[in-house]
């Protein structure tokens, strides 16, 4: 089953609505940025590759729905478009990435009329959205070459085809495994609070037919120490200038598992996650969430009324954690500025 986590639709975007799954399978529609933005907020799409290519279709939809207006209008609705859709969500460098990449573009056309604009922007998104999924397949590939026959795989989070345009980052790397002939087993934390392993990685990997084992986050010590998890894979919302990498809160814990455990940790990056601009993960911004997805489910609520709560929904995994990222461009083992660097040369 081909996961199309986003796509153009009768001139509209329609996203698949994940904070259902995998109970309901269903798509929304999309009209302005401002919807796009509140459909990045409330996590109907998730998944930094996906939230970029999400804020490329909302600048576009943006410029198509004020395309009539006066070159006033037109220009201050698409700043506050920029910058509704900046404000969505810190942590995932890929919404800023994107954002830039339209505003290039914009700047690239401005004397050109705004029907024209509003279709080369449109087409931009097209290309961000196609160009995602390639290079998904590359990184899949270079991955895949670090997995041996038959080994069992600790993912956390949801690195999917769900969390891009397709194919997925660190799920990705499965699937490309599984292509060339390998046999694999992928254990899935479920990743609380939000619950993205068990529902989201557990669900693709279940439609993929990919052999799939859902363990609750605390018990990856366990397998570890046990000798039942052979190498981990991840994906990344920010891989600072000097390696550190962010992620899902709990990737760090897992990171400090496998190296007590000699255990390889892979981080699946596209390079559109490395941020240059930032020297160390201290300074990625995390997001802090609301304290209700910690407190219990919808109205329930398991916590004891009163006690303070936090929700920090990533952590940073220091660089020297790290034994391999895994982009587009080979894998960069040991990352540090320099291997970084080199990518981008
Ligand atoms: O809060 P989310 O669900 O957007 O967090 C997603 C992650 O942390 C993923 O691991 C990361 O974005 C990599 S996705 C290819």
């Amino acid at each position: 089953m081909k996961i199309e986590t986003l796509r153009w639709f009768n001139n509209r975007l329609e996203m698949i609505d994940q904070r259902i799954l995998p109970a309901a399978f269903e798509y929304l529609s999309y009209y302005t940025a401002h919807s796009v933005a509140e459909g990045i907020r409330s996590m109907v799409v998730r998944g930094a590759p996906a939230i970029g290519v999400a804020a490329a279709y909302g600048v576009a939809l943006e410029a198509l729905h004020l395309q009539e207006k006066s070159a006033d209008d037109f220009k201050a609705g698409m700043d506050t478009g920029f910058k509704v859709l900046a404000a969505s969500r810190p942590t995932a460098v890929n919404l800023f990435w994107a954002l830039q990449r339209m505003r290039k573009v914009w700047e690239g056309v401005a004397t050109q009329t705004q029907q024209q604009i509003a279709q080369r922007l449109l087409a931009e998104a097209h290309e961000i959205l196609a160009e995602d999924i390639r290079i998904n397949k590359a990184m899949g590939a270079n991955g895949a070459a670090l997995l041996k026959d038959g080994v069992r795989v600790l993912t956390h989070c949801n690195a999917g085809a769900l969390a891009t345009a397709g194919w997925g980052t660190a799920l990705g790397v499965f699937r490309s495994a599984v292509e060339a002939g390998k046999k694999i087993s992928v254990i899935a934390d479920e990743t609380r609070p939000f619950l993205q392993g068990a529902r989201l990685t557990a669900w693709e990997m279940v439609q993929e037919k990919i052999p799939v084992t859902l363990i609750t986050d605390n018990m990856a010590g366990h397998l570890m120490a046990h000798g039942e998890i052979d190498a981990v894979v991840v994906g990344t919302d920010r891989v600072a200038a000097n390696g550190d990498v962010a992620n899902k809160i709990g990737t760090y814990m897992v990171a400090v598992l496998a190296k007590r455990h000699n255990i390889p940790f892979y981080v699946a990056c596209p390079l559109s996650t490395i941020d240059l601009d930032i020297a160390s993960g201290k300074d990625i911004p995390i997001e802090e969430r609301s304290v209700e997805e910690v407190k219990g489910f919808r109205d329930y609520h398991w916590a004891a009324e009163g006690v303070k709560i936090r929700n920090p929904a990533f952590d940073v995994t220091p660089a020297e954690l790290v034994t391999g990222l895994i982009t587009e461009k080979g894998v960069v083992l040991q990352p540090d500025v320099q291997g970084i660097r080199k990518l981008f040369m």
